[in-house]
């Protein structure tokens, strides 16, 4: 059976990939596939309700395993009722950060054990991997001040200070060099319109060429 593909795009505040990811799915809309874009945490309504605790209010207000705990029950959620039938259906997934997010803030940044993480990483989501990640990388003075103009105060994890956000952009690019093949990372300082032709280009190359007719896509 031919299933969709999953493709998640990465990184720090500011870096820009909702704009990147309704920019992808215009792109794909226009070569006749069906595409579903969605987030973490959140995607569904019982993940935004878990999304709404884990954003707001004090920095320190969740233990480091619980956070964890908090991200993967949303997860779960997401990916058993939204993610997993629409690559059934052969729909593409485009999704606004997934599992390398909590490898980067709660693991990297928040020193959670990696152990933990890829054990809760099975518990939730089982074998299911993105076919391909975009990590989007900018220096952390520019995302965060990004990320301040559109959200004046921050959220939680933009309060978070610069110690933590530089170690969550090492953790990221560690990311991506430990997962060649899933992951390729994006200068996330060029223009919005170059970033967005790069990342068309990695999934034309990736994917495009193996969408068959009988899925009804014209390529
Ligand atoms: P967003 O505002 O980029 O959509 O993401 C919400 C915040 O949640 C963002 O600051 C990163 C954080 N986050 C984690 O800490 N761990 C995770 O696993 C995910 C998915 C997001």
């Amino acid at each position: 059976m031919t299933t969709g593909f999953f493709i998640t795009l990465e990184g720090g505040e500011g870096a820009g990939k909702s704009t990147q990811i309704k920019l992808l799915e215009e792109r794909l809309s226009a070569h006749n596939i069906e595409v579903v874009r969605t987030r973490e945490p959140g995607g569904v309504p019982s993940a935004e309700d878990i999304r709404n605790l884990l954003v707001n209010g004090e920095t320190d207000k969740w233990l480091p395993l619980t956070e964890t705990l908090l991200h993967f029950a949303a997860r779960h959620e997401h990916i058993a009722r939204l993610v997993e039938p629409a690559l059934i259906e052969g729909k593409w997934v485009l999704c606004d950060r997934f599992a390398d997010s909590t490898t980067a803030y709660q693991g990297y940044a928040q020193s959670m054990d990696m152990k933990t993480i890829s054990t809760l990483y099975e518990l939730a989501v089982g074998n299911l991997k993105p076919d391909l990640t975009i990590i989007l990388d900018l220096p952390v003075e520019v995302g965060l001040e990004r990320a301040e103009e559109r959200d004046v105060g921050g959220t939680r994890y933009e309060r978070m200070g610069i110690e933590f956000h530089q170690t969550l952009r090492d953790g990221f690019l560690q990311i991506a060099e430990d997962n060649p093949g899933r992951c390729s990372v994006i200068d996330a300082t060029q223009s919005i319109d170059a970033i967005s032709v790069q990342i068309f280009a990695l999934v034309e190359e990736r994917f495009l060429s193996s969408v068959t007719p009988s899925k009804g896509q014209t390529v």
